[in-house]
């Protein structure tokens, strides 16, 4: 990690630098019109796991993966014909939309948390936009700040909570809108408000899903106890494994296949849900996880773990989780 965070002007070689140093998996935060995001290389499992490790943040929410325009965005991601009247005329300013992720999207699976959605913006601020050029890959970010603090709408506020723990912030002056961008996905094919933002929508226009409302689709991650589980059936703190369970390591503990065989927490987060994709892909039906500590990274890796090994809603739901 490393020791003092630089600081870098939004010009021609602070854009440079922040560039190389997102290509090398080193963690940037940049400005955007909403609020500055905290960027790591969207297909680099290992810098994404970074991002929880920075904010210290318990729980692997999925991200929103950052691109230059709409072509790019096409590229990892399907648009169905109901969200096409948002991008009309170019993307908007302060807008996230969820939609079918690609198969060979590219991205890590802890971007979209193994969903088969993802959630992707175009930013509109020069700065980010100079930043996705030279960079030329998409960038995965939430907000920059701790977890569980406000979102950072200048670099002092990005250095304030994160100084040490990031390689850089691009200081692009004060975000203009100042709020986070509004999350729009589908529901039943319909365009559905997820979180209202910076993009305003017209009163009455769109369907605003409440949390309970929320919480009985797969749209709202963070709000469900059982979610993101493998079609396996999730058992944790298992040092060995019982007759017929494919066993997930880590560390000392070797299983089938493992999380880290060195036992480093991020690591392992990069891997948790390619694990859980190949648990499902060989078939396996009950999956045992070694313990991991829970501390750091390894609170999220748990909090996750909880939700797979949650009590299962009905029989047949697993398989429409994914
Ligand atoms: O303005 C913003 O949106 C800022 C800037 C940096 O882009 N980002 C931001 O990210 O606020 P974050 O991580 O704080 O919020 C992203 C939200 C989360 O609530 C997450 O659950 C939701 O997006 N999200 C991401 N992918 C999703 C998906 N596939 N389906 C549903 N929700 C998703
Ligand atoms: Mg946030």
């Amino acid at each position: 990690m490393p020791e003092e965070t630089e600081r870098l002007a939004a010009d021609e070689a602070g854009i440079t630098r922040a560039a190389e140093l997102l290509a090398s998996g080193a963690l940037v935060a940049f400005p955007t019109e909403t609020v500055y995001g905290l960027g790591a290389d969207a297909r680099n499992g290992l810098a994404v796991a970074g991002i929880y490790e920075a904010k210290g943040r318990p729980s692997f929410n999925p991200l929103i993966t950052h691109v230059r325009d709409i072509g790019r965005a096409r590229e990892i991601a399907r648009f169905p014909e109901a969200v096409l009247p948002f991008i009309r005329n170019g993307w908007p300013a302060g807008l996230t939309l969820v939609v079918p992720l690609r198969e060979r999207s590219g991205i890590s699976s802890l971007v979209t948390a193994g969903l088969s959605t993802v959630a992707i913006r175009v930013p509109v601020w020069p700065p980010a936009k100079a930043l996705l050029k030279a960079f030329g890959g998409p960038i995965a970010a939430p907000s920059a700040n701790p977890s569980g603090r406000i979102s950072s709408t200048t670099a002092d506020h990005v250095m304030t909570g994160l100084n040490g723990r990031i390689a850089a912030v691009l200081d692009g002056g004060v975000s203009s809108a100042g709020i986070e961008s509004t999350i729009i996905g589908l529901r039943d094919e319909e365009p559905v408000v997820l979180r209202e933002g910076a993009f305003v929508v017209p009163d009455g226009v769109l369907r605003v899903t409440s949390p309970a409302d929320a919480s009985s689709h797969v749209d709202s991650p963070g709000q469900l106890a059982s979610h993101y589980a493998p079609s396996g059936l999730v058992r944790m703190n298992a040092r060995v494994a019982e007759p017929g369970e494919w066993h997930l390591g880590f560390g000392d503990i070797k299983g089938n296949a493992t999380l880290s065989h060195d036992g480093d927490l991020r690591e392992a987060a990069a891997r948790l849900f390619a694990a859980f994709h190949e648990a499902d892909a060989r078939g396996v039906e009950r999956i045992a996880v070694a313990p991991i500590p829970d501390h750091e990274l390894g609170r999220a890796i748990n909090d996750r773990l909880r939700r797979a090994a949650a009590p299962r809603p009905s029989p047949g739901h697993a398989g429409q989780r994914r």
